[in-house]
């Protein structure tokens, strides 16, 4: 007699067209069949899929899961990638000490009271780049959102945190497309990885003669770290800096203007913060799931997980809990609702690897899309919604154009 196999979720899953904001109907499928089930990576290789909140939680803060991607075995989406990264970790794939030791050099940036000196510049930011836009597309648009709005934004505002020239854009953004994108041929993938650790690298070393008010200045003066170690710490917040904010830029807005009674929200700052939580909890970008490997055998959710197996935790799943999320008086927990109390949310993870930038990220999203919003209060697509194309294939999901009128 032969037992029936329980269904395996492949991962990365493809998003549905029809409902692009929502998480794969795969993963759904998976979530409501238990908070732990079998998956299997693009290499044939079984890993687990953790759906579930409490399970998600479990996952990134307890130390018996591991972070570090050199280990044999770490659940890789691009087999590629295992060579790559284990050459050249950056701590968000290193446990502690190490990750402790080198998180900690940048920490003092990040802090939310630093962050709060820093909304006024962002403010100007985020005028200016609307400036550019509307002068460019003239008095009705049309213009590229993404590119005219969501992209500059984070990217000016990191660049002059870690002291990048933002004139070297174009190389440094492509290559971090590069980077994020599950598709790419490996080749151009470890391509990408170098020229942009090279960049960094020379970066630094020019900051030795000529440092300027910076992070990568601070960094080079420490004897502690070595010109590896910085050049992947700069990488690491090259990347996370920009693209993750400018993809929930670009996606937030399309989202809103399927929904012009929740923008109209936006015109409240007491309830800005509160919807930007809403929007990272509904849409988290980081879909296909975190990565992590169990150190020793662990019951979760009901299921043993094996020391050595390989964990995708799921954050998209988890920030639909009906229990946390699906408040009385509320829309569902797959509608928007800007005035739900989402904080709970793990789009920016959770554990001691939790997002460093998240206070940023917060202050340029809560400023971007109130600003966005009330300046141009006629916003609107400038293309047949079903046209716009969403970049299933990134690490971290988004749009790849948005054109929009106002
Ligand atoms: C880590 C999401 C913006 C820097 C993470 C993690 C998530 C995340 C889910 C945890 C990954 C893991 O556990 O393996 C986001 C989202 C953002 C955002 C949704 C925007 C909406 C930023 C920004 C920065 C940043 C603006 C600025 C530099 C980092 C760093 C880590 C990280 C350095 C690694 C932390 C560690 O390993 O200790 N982010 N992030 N992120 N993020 Fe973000």
């Amino acid at each position: 007699m032969s037992t029936p196999t329980a269904p395996v979720t492949l991962i990365p899953a493809r998003h549905d067209t029809a409902c692009p904001y929502a998480p794969p109907p795969a993963y759904t499928e998976a979530a409501s069949t238990g908070p732990v089930t079998r998956a299997e990576l693009p290499d044939g290789s079984p890993c687990w899929l953790v759906t579930g909140y409490q399970e998600v939680r479990t996952v990134l803060s307890d130390h018996r899961f591991s972070a570090d991607a050199r280990r044999p075995a770490f659940p890789f989406l691009t087999e590629g990638r295992r060579e790559l990264v284990a050459a050249n970790p950056s701590f968000i794939r290193l446990d502690d000490p190490e990750h402790a030791r080198l998180r900690r050099m940048v920490t003092g940036d990040f802090l939310v009271k630093r962050v709060e000196e820093m909304r006024p510049g962002i403010q100007r930011i985020v005028d200016e780049a609307l400036d550019r836009m509307t002068a460019r597309g003239g008095p009705n648009g049309p213009a590229d959102l993404v590119a005219d709005f969501a992209l500059p934004v984070p990217s000016l505002v990191i660049c002059l945190l870690l002291g990048v020239p933002y004139e070297d854009r174009e190389e440094f953004q492509a290559n971090s497309r590069l980077m994020l994108d599950i598709e790419a041929d490996d080749r151009v993938v470890t391509r990408a990885q170098e020229d942009l650790l090279d960049y960094l690298a020379r970066l630094a070393e020019l900051k030795r003669t000529e440092p300027g008010d910076d992070i990568l200045s601070r960094l080079v003066t420490r004897e502690d770290l070595s010109p590896r170690e910085i050049a992947s710490t700069g990488v690491l917040l090259l990347v996370a800096g920009h693209e993750t904010t400018a993809n929930m830029i670009g996606l937030s807005t399309a989202l809103l203007l399927r929904h012009p009674e929740q923008a109209a929200r936006l015109a409240d700052p007491a309830a800005v913060p509160g919807a930007v939580e809403e929007l990272l909890r509904l849409l988290t970008i980081v879909h296909t799931g975190v990565p992590r490997q169990a150190l020793e055998d662990v019951e979760l959710g009901g299921t043993l997980i094996r020391a050595g197996d390989g964990v995708m935790a799921m954050l998209s799943t988890a920030n639909r809990d009906d229990e946390l999320f699906g408040t009385e008086g509320h829309l569902g927990v797959d509608e928007v609702d800007l005035d739900r109390e989402a904080r709970r949310h793990m789009a920016f993870g959770f554990g001691v690897h939790q997002c460093l930038g998240q206070p940023l990220a917060r202050a340029e999203l809560q400023i971007a899309l109130a600003t966005l919003f009330r300046r141009l209060p006629g916003l609107r697509l400038a293309v047949p919604e079903e046209e716009l194309e969403f970049r299933s294939e990134a690490l971290i999901y988004g749009l790849r154009e948005l054109p929009v009128a106002w």
